[in-house]
């Protein structure tokens, strides 16, 4: 167990305290990401900025880049006002001439690149039936395309730095079916696999990849869903926990694959639902 009491402007005093065992503690005085360099794409809100928060405060140079202008350069704003190092940069996922830039940005900006969150994602709701083909490609071009020319992107940048971690946030609905889901479900499955043979591919070079397997959180994404707090009440009552995560405890999952404590960490998958694809 990890328990940080840091804060941005502190940094220099950072303390960490350690169980090395059920019954012994240590302090160290280390931050997880210490000099790393991380991209979090669609990091302009939701789950992305809460790991963008919680990277720069384990001391991570961060570049967060999203569609979302605005709400990205107030988060960069937020980040270097307490301390942190932070930079917004703008990304359509679904453009390679896009990623390209930004990795070639952050490279010239920073000098190396050690984490990659693809992060950025779009929901639908919808049977098959429901489900129009510009709907499909919108939400696999977006969830699924966006994480494989990010990967493609990072992969060289990451050679030169002599290896790296990258991150795909997928979903528990890529672990089970849903009919009202469809499209979406088979856009985080992709991601899913896509992440394993990432993983094999490029162990030898040192660039580990996992995936991210939230559960309904509390973000912008899950309050589209539901008309009225009734409703959001009610489905939180269907679940395991009877509630719905916060950021928060997505991006200390996120954390973990992203720091070095993961090093022996390849091509698995991240269960992050509070239990409810364990029934
Ligand atoms: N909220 C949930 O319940 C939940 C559950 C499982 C998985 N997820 C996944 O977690 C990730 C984060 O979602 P969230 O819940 O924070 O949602 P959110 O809507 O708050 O954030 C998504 C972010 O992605 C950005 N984005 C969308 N399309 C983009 C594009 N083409 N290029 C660049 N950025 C783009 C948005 O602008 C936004 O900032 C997504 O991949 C989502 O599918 C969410």
């Amino acid at each position: 167990m990890v328990v940080s009491i840091s804060s941005y402007k502190d940094i220099s005093i950072v303390c960490v305290l350690r169980y090395t065992s059920a019954t012994q503690l240590v302090w160290s005085e280390r931050m997880r990401l210490k000099d790393k360099v991380a991209i979090i794409s669609g990091g302009a809100k939701g789950m992305g900025a809460a790991e963008a928060k919680l990277f720069a405060r384990e001391g991570a140079r961060v570049v967060i880049a999203d569609l979302l202008e605005d709400e990205g350069y107030r988060l960069e704003a937020e980040i270097v006002e307490e301390g942190g190092e932070c930079v917004f940069k703008p990304l359509d996922v679904t453009s390679e001439v896009d990623w390209n830039d930004l990795v070639e940005f952050t490279f010239a900006k920073y000098g190396k690149l050690d984490i990659l969150v693809n992060n950025a994602g779009v929901f639908f709701l919808g049977g098959i039936e429901d489900t129009s083909e510009e709907e499909w490609d919108r939400v696999n071009d977006v969830n699924s395309k966006g994480v494989f020319l990010g990967v493609k992107a990072a992969i060289p940048a990451m050679r030169v730095s002599g290896g790296g971690s990258i991150i795909n946030i997928s979903s528990s609905a890529a672990l089970v079916g849903d009919p009202r889901m469809p499209a979406y479900s088979a856009s985080k499955g992709a991601v899913r696999l896509l992440s394993k043979s990432v993983a094999i591919e490029y162990a030898s070079e040192g660039i580990r990849c996992n995936s991210v397997h939230p559960g309904g959180t509390n973000t912008d994404m899950t309050y589209e869903l539901f008309d009225n707090e009734q409703d959001l009440a009610d489905n939180n009552a269907l679940k395991v926990m009877r509630r719905r995560a916060s950021p928060e405890e997505i991006a200390n999952g996120v954390l973990f694959l992203a720091s070095d404590e993961s090093s022996y960490v390849t091509g698995s998958e991240l269960v992050i639902d509070g239990g409810d694809t364990a029934r």
